[in-house]
């Protein structure tokens, strides 16, 4: 079956633009003809995700999550491309534009949603790459994403013995919040040299190594029963897998501390192992043959944090016993995924017998798969 995903690619390489100081450390030869897909293949996606950045007056609470990925990925792109086309995004966005004006009140705009603060951080930050690239200031996006940041470093407390609350609400606290939290301490340590992160970042990654929320599979569930303190059980999303290594990878980088990236293999393989379907990531939620209404589409958010994993741990070994994999995924996104229209929908391990939901973020996420692929897949 997965040979059909194979396709002759030629073997054409440029070098990405170098990158500011503490984003991704590796520079590396990028494989065009994987970018060459995702950027002429899937380009109507990229309009339709540019189009949902425009347009998108969305609070926090609406499709958050997915809005700011879909701005990350879409400089990744870019940076990755050494290209140009989207570059208007920055500016433009919700988050761009309120970064830019300097009466914005933030807690306005993130009512609340501890989770989506911090995929707002990372957008930010990956806003600032771009414009340090091509010579911009980059001070309004590093202040609002610092300020965001300290906000969402208040929201620890000693419930359950530590860990920052899932909203302001404070009646959970979760994985992705926390792993969040752990990337956002640690890539801000290697972006500011400030010890505050790394203090944060070693004393999230503490609590969550103790906090029971990593199964006896390897796998993280969603969050914390808010009555025990014990795993809740519930859903192993694959960005929950994800996450977790590309803020490891960050610690290792701070402190050269290998076990860390041990740490987080355990987890990218149990992925691997557990949340696949003929070697392809699969949401528990994911149906090829019918829609099982409401699920994640953040199978491109697993890809793209192995990609931020491997630029950290920055070791050729460990690159090769995830290049494989990264390539199938993005072949799968191109070929079970994709519709007609060039638009990747949420079920990647199968063709879709009408089950697969097709929207912008599932678009962005098949657009992960290919950006991450292009730097550690073969090509
Ligand atoms: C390295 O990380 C592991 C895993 O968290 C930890 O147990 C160990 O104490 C760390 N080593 C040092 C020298 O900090």
């Amino acid at each position: 079956m997965m040979a059909s995903f194979k396709r002759v690619l030629a073997l054409a390489v440029v070098l990405a633009p170098a990158v500011v100081r503490g984003a991704a450390i590796v520079s590396r030869a990028q494989c065009q003809a994987t970018l060459d897909t995702a950027t002429g293949e899937l380009w109507t996606d990229s309009v339709r995700i540019r189009v949902f950045t425009y347009t998108c007056f969305c609070g926090m609470d609406t499709e958050a999550e997915e809005l700011q990925n879909a701005v990350e990925d879409l400089h990744n792109l870019m940076l990755a491309a050494g290209t140009t086309t989207w570059g208007s995004v920055g500016d433009t966005s919700r988050i761009g534009r309120a970064a830019e004006n300097p009466s914005t009140n933030w807690q306005d705009i993130l009512a609340g949603s501890n989770d989506d603060a911090q995929w707002v951080i990372l957008a930010l930050w990956k806003i600032a790459d771009y414009r340090a690239a091509h010579g911009q200031s980059i001070t309004a996006f590093m202040n609002a994403a610092g300020q965001i940041y300290d906000f969402i470093a208040g929201q620890w407390d000693n419930t359950c013995g530590g860990g920052v609350w899932w909203s302001t609400a404070h009646t959970y606290k979760n994985a992705i919040t926390n792993e969040l939290f752990l990337l956002t301490s640690a890539s801000g340590y290697l972006r500011t040299n400030d010890q505050k992160y790394l203090t944060n970042a070693n004393n999230v990654w503490n609590w969550l190594s103790a906090s029971g929320m990593r199964n006896s599979q390897g796998l993280w569930n969603d969050g914390l029963d808010s009555d025990t303190c014990a795993n809740n059980g519930q859903t192993t999303w694959t960005y929950n897998q994800g996450v977790i290594a590309s803020g490891l990878g960050a610690l290792y980088a701070a402190t050269g501390n290998t076990t860390l990236l041990d740490q987080a293999e355990i987890t990218l393989d149990a992925t691997i192992a557990h949340l696949t379907v003929n070697n392809i990531l699969k949401e528990s939620c994911d149906n090829a043959a019918s829609s099982t209404g409401a699920c994640n589409h953040d199978q491109g958010i697993w890809t793209k944090h192995v990609q931020y994993y491997l630029d950290n741990a920055n070791d050729a070994s460990r690159t090769a016993k995830y290049s494989s994999f990264l390539g199938s995924q993005s072949s799968a996104a191109l070929h079970y995924g994709k519709s007609a229209a060039n638009d990747v929908g949420s079920v990647w391990y199968a063709p879709n017998a009408g089950g697969s939901v097709f929207t912008p973020e599932s678009t962005a996420s098949g657009l992960e798969a290919f950006v991450s692929a292009a730097k550690y897949g073969p090509c």
